[in-house]
């Protein structure tokens, strides 16, 4: 057994992870333990801000541009060389495909080239996992656990049972939640993405209750018999009661006050929807104490979103989990951290594995020995 010190900590296993599947490209190595001993984020922001949104044209070329500079830098800040390193992660779905081919392909050929395992990652597995390897606040979760995944392209409630073994309770019938920020924030005339701008707007509201008056928002889904989420009728009252104001530059008060009332929907309908969920979880697993409920994805970072969610769990008696800030967005870290959990068990992919754009959670397989056909 090889013991390495790194930041003052053993590691037994140290494992390279590669993302690409949208605008980020994220390269890192994590070992065993959980200490992040590199974690390169190149956002495209830049290159797409022209366009609005993503290009995927744009997008894999700028991946392939940055990818090999991004493995070198990561390595040498870590103080890790080729011989410490245990495995080589990459997200091969769901994903934009040529970004998605980036990351994998740089992945296997690594990983032929080092003589090292090559291990397929689901980009989503890897936001569920991100709260075991850094909790934030509190206890690592452990499985059984209900996750709330809300990112740009998924919004989806999950029990994970086990390491690839997943439950989707509900899911959204239109949009996803980070979609429907980004887009209500366009409305808004705030720059891409807006998730994030469209929080800091909502701050700047000083009275809640005039503006839940003055724009009254639906709160779609709530009180519904199921676990999933519509998000595009807030958005079209949303976008109702902007054309209702005064032509020109909207006013940063009525801003402002959109803002808050558009978060005040979306915190209530994740609530209900989340009560509902941790019920039928109590009914699966009725003898777990306090079990985690953890909130991921880019979404998981809206300071109202984790508070409404830690709120429910104190009165459901459920434990509260979400990643630190810097590891909500997408990153190499929760990438090579997958990595770590499949390693575990010895879950190698064959360097045949074929990408998935498309690659639902509930899709998996439980891990098993090596050479599984992708
Ligand atoms: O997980 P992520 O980085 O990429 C995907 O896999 O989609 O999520 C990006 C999404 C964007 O829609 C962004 O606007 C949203 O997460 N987001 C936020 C916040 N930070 C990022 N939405 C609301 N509040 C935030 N603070
Ligand atoms: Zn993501």
């Amino acid at each position: 057994m090889r013991f390495i010190l790194f930041c003052g900590k053993t590691s037994l296993m140290i494992v390279m992870g590669l993302e690409s599947s949208t605008d980020e490209t994220g390269v890192a190595l994590v070992d065993d333990s959980g200490a992040i001993l590199s974690n390169l984020v190149y956002s495209q922001l830049d290159e797409h801000a022209l366009y609005g949104g993503v290009v995927p044209e744009i997008a894999a070329r700028a991946h392939l541009s940055r990818i090999d500079g991004m493995v070198a830098k990561a390595l040498k800040e870590s103080g890790a060389g080729w011989a410490d390193i245990d495995g080589i992660a990459a997200t091969c779905g769901p994903g934009l495909i040529g970004g998605v081919m980036v990351g994998m392909m740089t992945g296997k050929a690594l990983a032929a080239a080092h003589a090292k395992p090559f291990l397929a990652i689901n980009h989503l597995e890897g936001h569920v996992l991100t709260p075991r390897m850094a909790p934030g606040e509190g206890a690592a979760p452990d499985f059984p656990y209900l996750v709330l995944l809300v990112s740009g392209g998924h919004t989806q409630i999950l029990i994970a049972h086990d390491i690839g073994v997943y439950e989707r309770l509900g899911t959204t019938l239109d949009d996803a939640l980070g979609e429907a920020f980004d887009k209500c924030a366009k409305l808004l005339g705030l720059p891409y993405p807006g998730g994030p701008e469209l929080e800091k707007l909502a701050g700047e509201c000083a009275n809640l209750e005039k503006a839940l008056t003055d724009f009254p928002l639906p709160v779609p889904m709530v009180g519904r018999d199921d676990c999933n989420f519509s998000f595009s009728g807030l958005k079209t009252a949303l976008r109702a009661r902007v054309d209702k104001l005064p032509e020109g530059q909207i006013k940063r008060q009525d801003g402002a006050a959109l803002a808050a009332a558009f978060q005040h929907s979306v915190t209530r309908i994740l609530e209900d929807r989340c009560r509902r969920a941790i019920s039928a979880f109590k009914a699966q697993y009725p003898d777990r104490p306090r079990p985690h409920l953890i909130v991921c994805g880019g979404v998981s970072a809206n300071r109202a979103v984790r508070h409404r969610l830690e709120d429910v769990c104190a009165d459901t008696g459920m434990h509260f989990a979400a990643p630190p800030l810097k590891l909500c967005a997408d990153n190499g870290a929760m990438i090579a951290w997958a990595g770590v959990e499949r390693l575990r068990l010895d879950d190698r992919s064959p360097l045949d594995f074929a990408a998935r754009p498309r690659w639902p959670l509930d899709e998996m397989e439980r891990p098993g020995p090596a050479g599984r056909p992708g």
